[in-house]
This record gives structure tokens, C-alpha cells and sequence, in this order.
């Protein structure tokens, strides 16, 4: 049984290096990163561009005239006269050019014969208004407001420095946080942007959101009782463990194979969050909790839940999750830093632990109130519930919260996302509609040849629709 588990992942792999480029915490992944390295090093010198364009900090403001380098990537080698502008909106991270080569989207370049261009945030990768040391106070212009301006005023100078493309249709596309981004972009410049494709775009924001380990919860339990009584025993048995000396010499020993850190060096809180965080559904392929139940219902009738657990947890943290240990620095920080902050002001939605109110397999607590405190403490009492509360209000009336009123927006919404209910799982009308696909977060944005059928065919159906609507407005 084993070898055909260890067979079934090796399909994987490819996936990884989309997946996990950040995961520098095993020699394995390493070596995907490296390989893919020189495969986009080959890329940057034949087929994509990078260039930049100079942004306006605050685009609120007519008397300040500060600005900023964005950063871009182009693929102008499908592009034939006429053809419209696809670009695809980066999120909470450093953009990379491989949606540019490998995506659903890009697929519709061909198609259409257009230019396709990858758009950074600010405040991320190398796109950043005040440099690699920046204050907490020169943070306050990472808004999601000012994101959406940035996106419209690069269109609009983008055609005004290539005239060629001065007619061209604009579609835009983003995944997760940038998924939000093209709805409310395409709701707020219908005239500079014709078409949007949202996937897993959670609109809803709040403080609290325990509904995320709720659907972690689901994903497991749909396969079989028995298989997340094993999480929820396994998790409650090494809790209990951690209490005696004896205990958790034994957990120790249980999940010392795994690529999350020394386990020896992390108290009972460290590695129960990483168990937790493992366990995570958000970025697991196409109908991966068939196996990860099928490795940790195995040897179930002489193995304790825990071990079960444990062995499950090293296999997926050798393969699938990203849980280095070691603490972001550099670029990486920056990113972490950059999101708490949005996270802190304007999103919330902290993925919380309640046991009272919510049905997810752990017994622990995480309080809304941690999180907050945290948003406190980590930008010097800047940040407070209050703005936090205004910034979350201020979101929602903006944009219209889950079902805005938009058109010529597709959205693609997972069964398997825990964010899903942050968003409306129906159509939010005639002009916009929402597709439910079997996957989790994101699982349409990549071409998978070992991909279920009807991830391929929510695939082909938005190709259709976009293709419809392109034909329409032409
Ligand atoms: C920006 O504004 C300042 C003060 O109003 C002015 O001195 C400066 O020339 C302006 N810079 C540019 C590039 O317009
Ligand atoms: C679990 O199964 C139920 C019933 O089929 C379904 O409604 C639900 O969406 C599933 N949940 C997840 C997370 O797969
Ligand atoms: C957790 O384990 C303890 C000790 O074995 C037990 O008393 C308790 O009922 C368990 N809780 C759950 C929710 O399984």
C-alpha cells in the first residue's frame, strides 16, 4: 500500500514548484527550486520581460507628488495586432513570470492572441515605495484602495506609452486576495478594465472567521469518520502527552521525521500549531484527503491516534505543506510583514480556534482577541481594534461585501477552500456568475494534466465564457 501512495505523489511533484516556491526548508524542495530556477532564468532571457513603471504613492492626494516603482513582467510573444491585454494581478508575494507561461489564463493568450503582462503589489517583492528598511508609519499607504488605483492608473499609462495597444480589451485575472482585487478593480473601472476573472476571491471581511477550520474539518470528515476521529483523538492524545515528562518524550520521538523544525527544541503550543497548520487543507491537490486518510486510517488497529497522526504529518511535510521553521528574513519578511499589516487594517478574518461555537477536530483555543492583541503589539500601538473594525466597515460598504454589483465578473469558488465562506457560493447575477469547482484554493488557476476531469472542465467553460464576453464587447 505504501508504494503505490509514494507512486501517486511522484505525479505531484511538477505541482511543487508552483505550489511551494518559498518552501526552502527541505533539501527536496531545494532541488525543485533550484531546477526551476535555471527554467525561469531561460524563460527571463527569451520570452518574458521585466520592466517597471513609475506609480503615484497616493493617489488621494493632488498635492502629493511622491512615487513609486512598480514592478512588471510581459509576454508579448502570442501577440498579434488587435489582440487584447490579459494581465494577471499579483497578491501578497513576489511575482515570479509563471502565470505568464503556465496558467488557464494563459491558455486564453493564445487563444486570443494577446499580451499578457504580471502586475506587482506594492509594498511586495521588489515593488517597494520606500525601499528594503521602511517604517511603520510609511506603511500607511499599503491600502487595498490605493492597490486598485495603482492597477488602473498602470492600464491606462501602460496604453499610453504603447499606443499600439491603445484599443486593446483589458481582462484581468487574480487568485485568493488578488481575486478580490479584479472584482472590486473591474466594479470600480468598468470603463479601464472589460472583463474579470476572480478565482477563490474570499470578498467577505470580519474579525473573526472560524469557519476556516470548519471546512479543514469537513474535508476530512467526508471521507470517513474514521478518519477524522484519528485527527481529533491524535491531536487530543499528544496535547495530553506534552503534560508528563514521559509524554512528551514519546510525541517527540513520534514526529521527529518531520520538516518542520526540531522537535526537540519546540514546546507542547509550537508543535500543536504545527500540526494544525499541516493539517491545512488550503493548498492540497485534487482530491488529496483520499490519501492523507488512507495513510492515517493505516495500521489502525495497533498504532495509537497519535502515531497515526504523526506519520501522516511527516509523509505531508515532506511532500506537500510548507512548515519551515526557520524565521523569514529578507524578502520573505517583508511579505510576511507587509500582509500582517493588511491584515491588521483592513481584512481580519483570523482563522480561529473555538470550541464552543465552531465544530473543527482540535482541542484548543485561539481567540480573536490574540490575534488582535497581536495586531497590536506588532505595529507599536499604530494599529488598534478600532482601525481595524473601520478599515473592515470601510471595505464592506466600498465594495458591496460577498455579493457586489458587478458584471462580466467570473468567479470560481473550491468545495475544499476553508475561505469559502468568506464568499457568496451563487451567482451574484445574470452577468456575474460564481462556478463551484471540486478542489480547494486556487485549483483552477494551473494546467494540470492529473487533474480531475471536472477541474478540466470548469476550466474550458470559463475559456468559453471569456471568449463569449470578448466576442461581445469586440
Ligand atoms: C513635487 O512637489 C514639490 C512641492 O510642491 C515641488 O517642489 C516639486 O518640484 C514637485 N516634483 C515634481 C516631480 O513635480
Ligand atoms: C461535505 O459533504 C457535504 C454533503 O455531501 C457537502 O455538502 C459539503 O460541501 C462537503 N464539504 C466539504 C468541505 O467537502
Ligand atoms: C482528550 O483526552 C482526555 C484524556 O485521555 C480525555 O479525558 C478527553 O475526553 C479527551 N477529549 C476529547 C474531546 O476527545
Amino acid at each position: 500500500m505504501k508504494v503505490v501512495i509514494v507512486l501517486f505523489l511522484a505525479v505531484w511533484v511538477p505541482s511543487q514548484i508552483l505550489a511551494q516556491q518559498n518552501d526552502t526548508d527541505t533539501n527536496r524542495t531545494l532541488a525543485i527550486e533550484t531546477q526551476s530556477m535555471s527554467i525561469m532564468d531561460k524563460l527571463f532571457k527569451f520570452v518574458l520581460k521585466e520592466k517597471w513603471m513609475e506609480v503615484p504613492l497616493n493617489h488621494f492626494d493632488l498635492f502629493d507628488n511622491r512615487t513609486w516603482k512598480m514592478r512588471y513582467i510581459v509576454n508579448d510573444k502570442n501577440y498579434k495586432e488587435g489582440g487584447p491585454i490579459f494581465i494577471e494581478v499579483g497578491g501578497e508575494w513576489t511575482i515570479d513570470g509563471i502565470a505568464l507561461v503556465m496558467s488557464n489564463m494563459f491558455d486564453l493568450v493564445k487563444e486570443h492572441h494577446g499580451i499578457m503582462i504580471e502586475t506587482e503589489h506594492r509594498y511586495y517583492g521588489e515593488s517597494l515605495p520606500f525601499g528594503e528598511d521602511f517604517e511603520i508609519e510609511q506603511m500607511q499607504y499599503l491600502q487595498i484602495e490605493q492597490a486598485i488605483e495603482d492597477l488602473a492608473y498602470f492600464i491606462e499609462h501602460f496604453k499610453q506609452e504603447n499606443p499600439k495597444y491603445k484599443d486593446a480589451k483589458v481582462i484581468v485575472h487574480g487568485c485568493s486576495y488578488p481575486g478580490m482585487l479584479v472584482t472590486w478593480l473591474r466594479l470600480r473601472f468598468p470603463h479601464i478594465v472589460d472583463i474579470a476573472y476572480a478565482s477563490s476571491a474570499p470578498l467577505g471581511v470580519g474579525l473573526d472567521y472560524p469557519e476556516f477550520f470548519e471546512v479543514v474539518n469537513d474535508v476530512y470528515a467526508n471521507v470517513s469518520d474514521e478518519c477524522i476521529e484519528t485527527i481529533r483523538q491524535g491531536f487530543n492524545q499528544t496535547n495530553e502527552l506534552m503534560k508528563t515528562e514521559d509524554g512528551r518524550a514519546r510525541v517527540r520521538k513520534a514526529f521527529e521525521g518531520w520538516t518542520c523544525g526540531d522537535v526537540h527544541k519546540m514546546n507542547s503550543a509550537e508543535i500543536l500549531g504545527k500540526i494544525v497548520s499541516v493539517l491545512n487543507v488550503m493548498h492540497d491537490p485534487s482530491q488529496y484527503e483520499q490519501v492523507a486518510c488512507l495513510v492515517m486510517t493505516m495500521d489502525a488497529d495497533d498504532e495509537e491516534a497519535f502515531k497515526r497522526l504523526a506519520n501522516f504529518i511527516i509523509f505531508k511535510s515532506k511532500h506537500i505543506a510548507n512548515c519551515a521553521s526557520e524565521k523569514p528574513e529578507g524578502q520573505e519578511l517583508r511579505n510576511g510583514v507587509a500582509w500582517a499589516y493588511q491584515t491588521c487594517t483592513e481584512m481580519g478574518t483570523f482563522q480561529t480556534l473555538n470550541r464552543k461555537n465552531s465544530h473543527h477536530p482540535f482541542q484548543m483555543d485561539m481567540s480573536v482577541e490574540e490575534s488582535v492583541a497581536e495586531c497590536v503589539s506588532d505595529f507599536g500601538g499604530m494599529v488598534t481594534e478600532t482601525v481595524l473594525r473601520t478599515g473592515i466597515e470601510r471595505v464592506s460598504r466600498r465594495y458591496g461585501g460577498t455579493k457586489p454589483k458587478v458584471t462580466k465578473v467570473v468567479t470560481i469558488q473550491g468545495t475544499n477552500d476553508p475561505w469559502k465562506h468568506l464568499a457568496t457560493l451563487e451567482d451574484y447575477n445574470e452577468e456575474a456568475p460564481v462556478w463551484i469547482m471540486e478542489g480547494s484554493h486556487c485549483a483552477d488557476v494551473t494546467v494540470r494534466d492529473d487533474d480531475i476531469q471536472s477541474l478540466k472542465d470548469i476550466r474550458v467553460k470559463v475559456k468559453a465564457l471569456i471568449t463569449k464576453w470578448i466576442k461581445e464587447i469586440s
